[in-house]
């Protein structure tokens, strides 16, 4: 899987316009990165590298080529370890058919295999070579668009492809269940697997449906049935206009710790640009719904049962929460015309997400989507959706984004609470100058905090297992500063809910430090004080994130609704200065993408 960027234009252009759509595609992948490109004797040149784009930039060497036809991947290696081999394009026999791919094929093992005793060469471990080998084959005997069909017959999964054959001034495209759009500009036409990627390259641009192919060349665009062959005839063009950001780190020494001082602007951000209307018209939505499922994952999954406290206390909902991975399997069942899935992802592409939304709107359901970027799949499959606005998020960690959903969450509870009957409008009018204060507070603690925060890492740092604890509207916090600790700092954490601390844990209490955030609830206070007691008495090393001058680490007492959005910076520093004391990969960490896509 990966993200795919490429161009088809009547003039030769740069290829360094493949790298830098490329570069807004990592988030996708980034164990390899290649390119392609036909010379002008129409003969394919190949590019690649394993590793980060950024790392392999210079070796790629995307300046030193212009062509009317380029293509470009950004892998993520979930066939195949990462390899200049395994990078994409990958290519067949005799060099003449380059394939990226973003997605998975079924069953690639056996196709492999006949290939193989048909008297093809694989030089990769991916399954997406097998797509190059059957082209070869099948332009053998066909036109392109009659291979293109019976390949995307042959060759079975869930992708989308694009593919560069020598002498052919265009490219082929096969879109089977993974996102890829096609941009227009006067002299040229854009291939990319996200909308957002082509700003400032394409003024519109189509998104090829589920079981579409095409064929575009520098002077047409022609889009088909991958069954039939049949035309889809004029597609719904979207303007492109998002926003062509300078992302740099800005002096930081990495995006993570620039995205948490990014904090404070990005929830006064959310606040202030989320629609009255459309809040209001979510808002409807839940309050009449026959039953509301939260379906997320990672971070968003966290925000999402962070959320159920908020529908809890400002609109006195009851809402089910469930990992989006898990929801097809045993949540779908209670899915019926009546039911709203809120759906939550910062990236909007998260395949688990689009699947169960997918689902869940095939047995009746409305959608209603929160994300942060416009255009992607989750903004098309929702009936209704809630930009977060809170800027590109670059770091895999995410942190600002975490921010600015459990604010619009927040917002959306209390509008929720207007319908219900549990928020009066003053109330709502009171959440936003909350929103306002905290990051105004926020803006203020954060040098000190990072400072306080740092001088605690460097104690923790030789640790490698740790227990983070809480209880109430802070345990989903706690499951996010575990989460935070494995990805920027490679620590094995586990968030733990107070109260089960004493059912088994304990056991295991003096083996590893142990983060106690706090409970804001008050009534929660006897069982903070007697678990803390617990574990100090068995040997055990507390660190404390609290409201009380003694905690290693003091956060404000602000309102329940505020305190995951605030108490969540210092787990989220504590997590990057261990992993910068490591020397690690902080913003890519290793395995990861920032969109789990496929
Ligand atoms: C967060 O730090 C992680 N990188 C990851 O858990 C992420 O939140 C998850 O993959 C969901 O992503 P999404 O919000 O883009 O759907």
């Amino acid at each position: 899987m990966g993200g795919i960027f490429g161009f088809v234009c009547r003039r030769p252009q740069s290829c360094e316009i493949v790298g830098e759509g490329l570069k807004r595609l990592t988030y996708r992948g980034y164990d390899g990165a290649g390119f392609c490109l036909l010379d002008e004797q129409g003969k394919l040149v190949v590019r690649k590298v394993a590793g980060h784009l950024e790392k392999g930039w210079e070796r790629l060497s995307f300046h030193s080529y212009s062509s009317d036809v380029a293509l470009g991947h950004t892998r993520y290696a979930s066939r195949g370890v990462p390899a200049d081999f395994n990078s994409h394009p990958l290519l067949d026999c005799r060099g003449r058919v380059a394939v990226v791919m973003d997605g998975f094929v079924s069953g690639y093992e056996e196709l492999r295999e006949e290939l193989r005793r048909r008297g093809h060469r694989f030089v990769s471990t991916t399954d997406t070579e097998v797509l190059a080998h059957v082209l070869e084959e099948l332009l053998e005997r066909q036109d392109l668009k009659g291979a293109l069909l019976e390949a995307a017959r042959i060759v079975d999964g869930i992708y989308s492809a694009a593919v560069a054959l020598e002498g052919t001034r265009g490219l082929a495209l096969i879109s089977k269940g993974q996102p890829l759009a096609i941009g227009f500009k006067q002299d040229c036409h854009y291939v990319s697997s996200d909308l957002v990627s082509l700003s400032g390259f394409a003024d519109e641009a189509i998104v090829l449906e589920e079981g579409a192919g095409a064929i575009v060349t520098p002077g047409s665009v022609e889009v088909f049935n991958l069954l039939t062959g049949a035309p889809l005839g004029e597609l719904v063009r979207k303007r492109v206009k998002y926003q062509v950001e300078s992302i740099g780190k800005g002096g930081y020494p990495h995006y993570m710790l620039k995205e948490i001082y990014e904090i404070p602007e990005a929830i006064t951000r959310t606040a202030a640009s989320l629609m009255e209307k459309y809040l209001r018209l979510s808002a409807m939505i839940i309050s009449s719904a026959r039953n509301v499922i939260v379906i997320g994952n990672g971070t968003s999954l966290h925000a999402g049962l962070i959320a159920q406290y908020y529908f809890a206390e400002l609109a006195g909902l009851n809402v089910n929460v469930v990992s989006a991975a898990e929801f097809p399997y045993y949540a779908l069942k209670n899915v019926f015309t009546g039911t709203v899935i809120l759906a939550i992802s910062q990236s909007g592409e998260t395949s688990d997400v689009i699947r169960s939304v997918k689902l869940a709107k095939q047995r009746g359901a409305v959608i209603v989507g929160v994300t942060n970027v416009l255009g992607s799949r989750l903004t098309m499959h929702s009936n209704v959706y809630l930009p977060i606005s809170g800027g590109p998020e670059i770091a895999v960690p995410a942190t600002k984004t975490f921010a600015s959903t459990l604010t619009a969450l927040s917002l959306l509870a209390a509008f929720t609470g207007l319908y219900t009957g549990r928020t009066s409008e003053s109330k709502l009018h009171g959440l936003y100058g909350e929103i306002t204060a905290a990051s105004q507070l926020l803006k203020e603690e954060l040098p000190r905090q990072e400072e306080r925060v740092s001088r605690i890492a460097e104690e923790l740092a030789g640790e490698e297992r740790m227990y983070v604890s809480s209880s109430g509207i802070s345990y989903p916090l706690a499951l996010e500063g575990a989460l935070k600790l494995k990805e920027a700092a490679l620590v094995h954490a586990e968030g733990i809910q107070l109260g089960e601390m004493r059912h088994g844990p304990l056991a295991v209490a003096g083996k590893m430090p142990i983060l106690i955030i706090e409970p804001v609830e008050e009534q929660a206070t006897e069982l903070y004080e007697r678990v803390l007691g617990e574990i100090r008495g068995r040997g055990g090393r507390a660190i404390t994130v609290g409201y009380r001058r003694e905690s290693h680490i003091v956060i404000p007492r602000l309102s329940e609704v505020m305190v995951p959005i605030v108490a969540a910076v210092p787990l989220q520093l504590l997590a990057y200065k261990i992993g910068a004391l490591k020397g690690l990969p902080i913003d890519t960490p290793p395995g990861l993408a920032k969109a789990v896509t496929t």
